[in-house]
């Protein structure tokens, strides 16, 4: 097969930033999504319906000349979350999903949910109004291992708080363990995005022969047999997994840092490393449901019109940085050749 043509595909989780990062990093989705849905972990967060509507409107300002993209805006959760406001939110169709973050679990999570029982009115709001909850599932336990942050979320805060609330429908974003994908097929009303990175990356790619701090991001990258689980579900078809990418610039100085910052930035090759690991497994077919099926299905929004067509050749080579107003941002580097090319 040397072209293929599938679905416009959309980003189910997807750091814009702001001011001039936001315009230099804009331009990278919205080539060749049609959608994204666009987190709300600015500083300050994106909390009250007020805030997602200047910050959409501060999105569709910096949006390129001719794209209709559509970000997909969601509210930040805090224990503080006015639930008239963000039932209005809703019924005005301003948001898509609301965020819950675990204060403290990654960048600019400080005002986060400490306490699940202090969310518990939200939650049975939105599970009432058929509003989805996007969940960064991991625990910030100073005493469990950062590797076990994942599994441990799984057993002692999502499945009780899933089973509290009968009926909310989840997203467990950028899952990274076999313990994420056996819980996700296990169970309903539960379907989980899956990063470009963490499908090439394991953990020696971050500390092997040297510090890779640009392969640093939470949830951090797992052993190699989560790797494989994650591929395994990701190239499977199953309608509970689909894309986030997770796409999180952070300028070079940031990242190279001694406390550097969490993050891999993927918008601008995502397709291309995409295409690479679907035809690796010899699955290219499910493609298009990981990055333009799953997620809407599972959003209940329609999956888009038109298409987008990959075509397979010489090895395609993009920018190793790309040039920000803020500064420069390293674009993820899949350490294979990409052979192919949205055209
Ligand atoms: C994200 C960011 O930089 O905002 N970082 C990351 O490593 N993925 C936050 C997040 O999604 O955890
Ligand atoms: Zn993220």
């Amino acid at each position: 097969m040397t072209t293929l043509t599938i679905r416009r595909p959309d980003d189910w989780h997807l750091h814009l930033r702001d001011g001039e990062m936001l315009k230099g990093v804009l331009p990278e989705t919205a080539r060749h999504f049609a959608r994204a849905i666009i987190m709300p972990n600015l500083v300050p967060p994106v909390v009250t319906a007020k805030d997602a509507a200047e910050y959409r409107d501060r999105i569709m300002a910096a949006k390129p000349d001719n794209s209709d993209f559509q970000p997909l805006m969601t509210l930040y959760l805090t224990e503080d979350t006015n639930v008239k406001d963000l039932r209005a939110a809703h019924e005005i169709g301003l948001i898509t999903a609301v965020k819950l973050y675990p204060a403290g679990a990654t960048t600019n999570s400080a005002s986060g949910v400490k306490d699940f029982k202090n969310v518990r009115r939200q939650l049975e709001t939105m599970a009432q109004i058929g509003l989805p909850l996007c969940i960064h599932g991991e625990v910030t336990d100073p005493d469990v291992d950062i590797f076990d942050r994942e599994a441990v979320f799984i057993d002692t805060i999502l499945d009780p708080l899933r089973r509290d609330i009968p009926g909310l429908r989840v997203i467990s974003e950028h899952i990274t363990t076999k313990d994420g994908v056996d819980y996700i097929r296990e169970n309903k009303d539960i379907a989980a995005t899956i990063t470009t990175h963490h499908l090439v990356i394991n953990r020696n790619h971050i500390l092997v022969g040297g510090i890779k701090p640009h392969y640093y991001c939470l949830p951090v990258a797992k052993r190699e047999q989560h790797r494989l689980a994650l591929v395994e579900a990701a190239t499977s078809g199953d309608p509970h997994f689909f894309l986030g990418t997770d796409s999180a610039p952070h300028t070079d100085d940031l990242k190279e840092h001694a406390c550097g910052c969490a993050g891999c930035f993927t918008a601008t090759n995502t397709l291309s490393i995409l295409a690479e690991v679907f035809e690796q497994e010899g699955k290219l077919g499910t493609l298009e449901k990981f990055t333009s099926l799953n997620g809407p299905a599972f959003y209940k929004l329609p999956a888009n019109q038109d298409t987008i067509t990959l075509t397979k050749g010489d090895p395609v080579t993009y920018p190793a940085k790309i040039d920000t107003g803020a500064g420069p941002v390293t674009v993820f580097d899949p350490l294979m050749p990409l052979h192919w090319r949205v055209t």
